[in-house]
Order: structure tokens, then sequence, then C-alpha cells
């Protein structure tokens, strides 16, 4: 089986569908935010704030090469398609998976969070923008699944069936 890539924005379940979807493919799952953590020793929000956001995706891009692309399924962050050639990356690896939700969801489901440096609940106006702004990086993916309101279950079973 190919590597499957979660992507999608802040909040959209990405980390509760991989976990779902790994143990009913029984494979491993990698989350690259946790990767880069580890590998760094930092947490996300402190890569942000003592070393900025580019240090941060020089990090993504560098070490999503290094993640298996067989018998996995890879989270991102969502922040993971801004750049070209991790688009191009995953969907020369594996299954592109867009899991997308609408953004006053996210909002009802996220609020303040200091472990996502982007995540602006105050002034919505700057969360709606970068999500606004990726939305068509996005969509060029293998599969688009709309999860708004949408179960757990009804989610991985959606993926599974188009595997
Ligand atoms: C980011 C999303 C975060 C994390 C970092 C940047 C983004 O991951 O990678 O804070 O640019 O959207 P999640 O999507 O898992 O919150």
């Amino acid at each position: 089986m190919k590597a499957i890539y979660l992507t999608g924005f802040m909040g959209a379940g990405k980390t509760t569908i991989g976990k779902r979807l790994s143990e009913a493919l029984q494979v491993p799952v990698i989350d690259t935010d946790l990767y880069i953590e580890e590998k760094i020793g930092k947490k996300i929000a402190d890569i942000f704030t003592e070393d900025g956001e580019q240090v941060f995706r020089k990090y993504e891009r560098e070490y999503l090469r290094l993640l298996p692309n067989r018998d996995v399924v890879i989270t991102t962050g969502g922040g993971i398609v801004i750049q070209e050639e991790n688009r191009r990356w995953m969907m020369n690896n594996g299954h592109v998976i867009f899991l997308y939700c609408d953004i006053e969801t996210i909002f009802d489901r996220v609020k303040t969070d200091p472990t996502r440096p982007l995540f602006d609940a105050v002034h919505k106006e700057n969360t709606r923008r970068l999500y606004n702004q990726r939305m068509s990086f996005y969509n060029e993916a293998h599969f688009i699944l709309d999860t708004t309101s949408k179960s757990f279950d009804d989610i991985v079973n959606s993926i599974l069936l188009w595997l």
C-alpha cells in the first residue's frame, strides 16, 4: 500500500482520523509535527517563537522526505501544502486525501490554542484569510472528503471505500 497523506486545515480532524485509519489498515501513523518535535527536541510553538516560521517550513520540507512512502498513514501539519515541492512530493509518493471542513465548524472546535501559533480565534479574519489562501492547494489532492458534520466512523469508511 502506498503512503496515505492526510491534509487539511488546523482542526479538520487529521490526527484523530489518521489514528483510526491506521488502526483499520493495521499500519503505523506518523504525524509530521510530532516527528519534527522529536527530531528537533522542541515544541512546534517554540520553533515558531524562537526560530520563526521559515525555519519551521524548512524542517517540514526536509523531514517530509525522510518519512516512509509505503504502508503508513501520514498526518500532516495544516500548512504543509503551501510549499509547492511538498505538494508534488506527496502527490508522487502516495495517496493525498484532503479532509475538508467548513471554517465555521473549525472555529467551533478550535478555540484559542497555544500549540497552534497560526490559529487566531480572536481575529478570525486572519484565520479565514489563511484558510481561503490555502484552499486551492488542498484541492489538488487525489481525493477530497467533506468531513463537516460527519462522524469519524463515516469519514474512515469513506476513505477505505475510496482506496
Ligand atoms: C500549521 C498547522 C499546525 C502546525 C503548525 C503550522 C499551519 O498543524 O504544523 O502550527 O500552518 O496550518 P495542525 O494542522 O496539526 O494544527
